[in-house]
């Protein structure tokens, strides 16, 4: 049976992750907006991702006996001054869910909860590879600067992300 701060605490997490997917179908509209569609293809394969990281967490609480209550998804942010700006509010807001999943990981070793601590183990090491791959996105960007072609064939790149399906 799921103690009740750590069920509270992944019913939190089940909300953050699905706001951000919510953000990212939000930054993938934009990116269709402004001509972007490979960016627009990236931030739609986060989508997948972020909703299956919810629904990760709500399997996880229903097989420990516990409950799933969805909380109020607030409105994402829907303009954004460039590309750069797009991918920074990427890495702030994965970020964010770095520091919320360590803070479930403190909660769970608080509570001596070991299966919570093995399952979040995973988010941990996702985590690594999120910020990971942003940061490099915005490493790819600052080298092409204001070039015009540059930025059309890197988009070209993040046109070729393909979801798959994580695996515990
Ligand atoms: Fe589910 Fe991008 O963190």
């Amino acid at each position: 049976m799921l103690n009740k701060k750590i069920e509270d605490a992944l019913n939190e997490q089940i909300k953050k992750e699905t706001y951000s997917a919510y953000l990212y179908q939000s930054l993938s509209a934009h990116a269709t907006y402004i001509g972007l569609n490979g960016s627009a293809n990236w931030f739609q394969i986060q989508v997948q991702e972020e909703i299956s990281h919810a629904q990760k967490i709500y399997n996880y609480i229903n097989e420990r006996g516990g409950k799933v209550k969805l909380k109020a998804i607030e409105q994402p942010p829907f303009e954004f001054e460039n590309i750069t700006i797009m991918f920074e509010e990427t890495l702030k807001h994965e970020e964010f869910i770095t520091k919320s999943i360590n803070e479930l990981m403190d909660l769970a070793i608080a509570e001596k909860d070991h299966a919570s601590q093995i399952f979040l183990q995973w988010f941990i090491t996702e985590q690594v590879e999120e910020e990971d791959n942003v940061n490099e996105i915005l490493n790819s960007l600052k080298l092409i600067g204001d070039s015009g072609n540059g930025l059309r064939m890197f988009d070209k790149e993040l046109a070729t992300r393909v979801f798959v399906q994580p695996t515990v």
